[in-house]
């Protein structure tokens, strides 16, 4: 059984002070839920007072990107012994907006993922295809593309600790998810991927996310799906009442 896990990428939004109230509220809503693991990904100047608010509390530390060398002259960059450091138990990686926005490569990716994995923070690792790549046919050869950058590097034993998240990049910040069955078709895809390259068992124990639009009334019906395992939410994480109801979709 895998437990569902809802992260949110608070993305390039909060000042400390903001995060701070917003962390406040949310442990008022959800600190002790047990039914949903949750992830708060703050950026990274908020990462010390988000610590300190969740520690002992069933909230859990994220960051939103790491490097993948282990220190040095890198500018403006951060390490995973910083990450690590800081209390992080899961790092973002291969986010759309990363890869297009800042030319991140698959093999990027990848190399970021491993590098979390060497200093025990949790990857979770974005693919997804684009709007155009939908439309002509492309989307599974767009995801194997990322995918097997990733299985070039990660050992069978690396994979227990990974998470996948399928974000279809039409769908983030757009209001329009995918439909579930057709993101539950899409990571049952990643899902035998998986399977083919490692083996049944890391198949089946991975969490793969879905990601892009999703809110407090489209959740259940993606978690009501046979491999939907969770969601990543950007938009809808910044405000604690919706972000708490999503949570608990259990409940709803
Ligand atoms: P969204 O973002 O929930 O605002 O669509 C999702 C993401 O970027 O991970």
């Amino acid at each position: 059984m895998r437990k569902p896990l809802v992260a949110g990428n608070w993305k390039m939004n909060k000042t400390v002070t903001e995060s701070v109230a917003l962390i406040k509220e949310l442990l008022d809503f959800i600190d002790g839920y047990q039914k949903t693991e949750v992830v708060i990904c703050p950026p990274f100047t908020s990462l010390w007072v988000a610590r300190e608010l969740i520690q002992d509390t069933s909230i859990i530390l994220g960051a939103q990107n790491i490097h993948y060398q282990n220190e040095g002259a890198y500018t403006g960059e951060i390490s995973a012994r910083m990450l690590q450091n800081i209390g992080c138990s899961y790092v973002i990686v291969g986010h759309s907006e990363r890869r297009d926005y800042f030319k991140e490569s698959s093999e990027v990716v990848a190399r970021k993922a491993e590098q979390s994995l060497n200093f025990g923070i949790k990857p979770i690792i974005c693919v997804g295809e684009k709007l155009v790549d939908r439309e002509t046919g492309k989307t599974r050869e767009v995801v194997k593309e990322e995918l097997e950058a990733v299985f070039a590097i990660l050992k069978a034993k690396e994979m227990a600790n990974v998470v996948f998240a399928y974000e279809p990049i039409w769908a983030i910040g757009t209001g329009k998810s995918a439909t579930p069955q057709d993101a539950n078709e899409i990571i049952k895809y990643i899902r035998a991927l998986i399977e083919d390259k490692y083996n049944e068992t890391i198949a089946q124990k991975i969490r793969i996310l879905y990601g892009g639009s999703v809110n407090q009334e489209n959740i259940s019906s993606l978690m009501a799906e046979s491999d939907i395992d969770g969601a990543l939410v950007g938009g809808v994480s910044l405000q604690a009442m919706p972000f708490s109801k999503l949570v608990k979709f259990q409940q709803l």
